[in-house]
């Protein structure tokens, strides 16, 4: 089992969920983030944490295994996140869409000052 980031995320990136991480594993894109399956210890501390409950446990909310698919394959690829940033300014306008992942997710990796 694992928790995994899904759609209510996209464009919304509150970053709430990576200061609570004891395993830091979390992993960040341009407008969405990703949980590394094989280093999520099942704790459930982050779920909570998300204003727009993006975070699901994969056993209750993933049917299909899409978001595990793709919460594995991007948190190989970007980089890890363990402090907050700023999060979009436009967040609120994204907040109650669903289906964001099909119509705004990029595949790029986030970018932080150094
Ligand atoms: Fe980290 Fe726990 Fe959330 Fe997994 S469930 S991503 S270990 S805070
Ligand atoms: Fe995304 Fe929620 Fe974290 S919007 S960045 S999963 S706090």
């Amino acid at each position: 089992m694992t928790y995994l980031v899904t759609d209510a995320c996209v464009k919304c990136k509150f970053m709430d969920c990576v200061e609570v991480c004891p395993v830091d594993c979390f992993y960040e894109g341009e407008n969405f983030l990703v949980i590394s399956p094989d280093d999520c210890i099942d704790c459930g501390v982050c779920e909570p944490e998300c204003p727009v409950d993006a975070i699901v446990a994969d056993a209750v909310d993933d049917p299909d295994g899409k978001w595990l698919r793709i919460n594995a394959h991007y948190a190989q690829v970007w980089p890890n996140i363990t402090v907050k940033g700023v999060p979009p300014a436009d967040r609120g306008d994204y907040e109650r869409e669903t289906g964001k992942f099909e119509k705004y997710f990029s595949s790029r990796p986030g970018q932080r000052e150094p």
